[in-house]
């Protein structure tokens, strides 16, 4: 039965920082807004449940504030995964119809997709995505849709995601516990491209990097496919805890201080200026001078890049990023962060603000948003394609029934 909610579409992002319900409503004009709700993050921490009651409490709060505003309960979702347990790698696959090119059907392409999965998965891991980067036919490379297409010998390349089955079981009881049905789940920086990346970029050859709080998670496009997806055990909880550390203060304060203070450039912090520091137990506070914080930051920054720019050399990637180096996420609001990529990358760089709903609250128009906005980016991709393939399926069965063949 048709259901009166059918045009809304709702986004969860359960992030190490915060928990955010986005609901979208498809019209004929694009999504539109209908509402949204944050809650901090208790009990996941880097794509992992570690307290199941805290993570179900949260992202009960962050769906109800969202039902509030969309005036619309809020029954499935599509869920992010993302985390240091996903692992991206690429395979391909193929068969030979013998000395005679036939027609490629539905069937061919799913044996040939078959044959590029069938790699032996470890019992705790399995495929979130299977993404086709491009079909080869006989000796033509290149080919995107092959359907209808003759061919002796059919191969495709994939890019495979997968992540560790008890991470994402955890993940999806805990949006199940918190009254939502899981429709689908997506690799978030996958997701997240489609709130940030241009189709100039991805067909250059880009890369996405997302700084969250308790991870980056990194994306590359290559001619418009996913080339390679990668996740660097570094966010910007890293930097509060070493100011924490460093200055010896609550982690709290220390992330008050990272946000209104810092900067991963040393040298752009004038001289001169002093912070006041809160100590940790009753000894009172401390004033420091302002470069201290940038002294602590920027070692931490640097190494992000630096495992960036590694992790892209050893996939064989790092000079294929043409179109640059994209960063999002809440930790790219860090200032000098972008001057600080640059001089470790030496490669084209932007900070990227999410593409807007309409009737978006402003506040949603933030770096830490691009993943859930791209969430029902791709969640409306997602139905559109699927009723394509519905509709195309339907007419090639109608054409076997009057005997056309399919
Ligand atoms: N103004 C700011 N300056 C520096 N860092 C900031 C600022 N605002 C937010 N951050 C940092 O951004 C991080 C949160 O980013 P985000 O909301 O994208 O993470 P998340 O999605 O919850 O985490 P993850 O993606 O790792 O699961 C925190 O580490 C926070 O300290
Ligand atoms: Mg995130």
């Amino acid at each position: 039965m048709a259901n009166q909610h059918e045009h809304l579409l709702t986004a969860i992002d359960v992030g190490s920082a915060k928990t955010c319900a986005l609901v979208a409503e498809i019209t004929d004009n694009g999504l539109r807004y209908r509402g949204h709700g944050v809650a901090e993050s208790r009990g996941s921490r880097k794509g992992v449940i570690v307290d199941l009651d805290k993570a179900v409490s949260s992202i009960q709060k962050a769906v109800e504030q969202a039902e509030d505003v969309a005036g619309a309960p809020i029954e499935h979702a599509l869920l992010g995964m993302a985390g240091a347990h996903a692992r991206g790698f690429n395979s391909h696959g193929g068969l030979s119809f013998g000395a005679r090119a036939r027609e490629i059907g539905r069937e061919e392409l799913r044996a040939a997709v078959d044959k590029a999965r069938a790699i032996p998965l470890p019992d705790d891991r399995e495929i979130l995505h299977l993404l086709p980067q491009e079909f080869i036919l006989d000796d033509q490379t290149g080919v995107n849709d092959p359907l209808g297409m003759m061919a002796a010998r059919l191969e495709v390349r994939v890019h495979m995601v997968t992540v560790a089955s008890s991470a994402l079981q955890n993940v999806v009881t805990a949006v199940n516990r918190a009254g939502v049905h899981v429709d689908d789940t997506v690799f978030e920086p996958l997701a997240c491209a489609d709130a940030v990346l241009r189709a100039d970029e991805r067909e250059l050859g880009v890369c996405l990097a997302d700084l969250g709080a308790g991870s980056t998670s990194i994306i590359v496009f290559q001619e418009g496919a996913v080339a390679h997806t990668g996740v660097i055990p570094v966010g910007g909880d890293h930097f509060t805890s070493d100011l924490s550390v460093g200055l010896c203060t609550p982690v709290a304060e220390a992330e008050k201080i990272k946000r209104l203070y810092g900067n991963a450039i040393v040298t752009l912090i004038p001289e001169g200026n002093e912070v006041e520091v809160p100590s940790v137990g009753d000894r009172p506070s401390r004033l420091i001078s302002q470069r201290m914080v940038g002294e602590i930051l920027e070692p931490r920054a640097r190494e992000l890049f630096e495992m960036l720019r590694d992790n892209l050399r050893h996939a064989g990637m790092f000079e294929l990023c043409v179109g640059g180096i994209v960063l999002t996420g809440g930790g790219c609001r860090l200032p000098g962060i972008l001057e600080i990529a640059e001089s470790v990358l030496h490669r084209p760089l932007r900070l990227a603000w999410p593409a807007p709903l309409a009737k978006m609250p402003s506040t949603l128009a933030e770096p830490e948003f691009a993943t859930v906005l791209g969430m029902v980016f791709y969640g409306h991709r997602a139905r559109i394609a699927r009723g394509i393939q519905n509709e195309r399926w339907s007419a090639k069965l109608k054409a076997m029934f009057v005997g056309k063949g399919a």
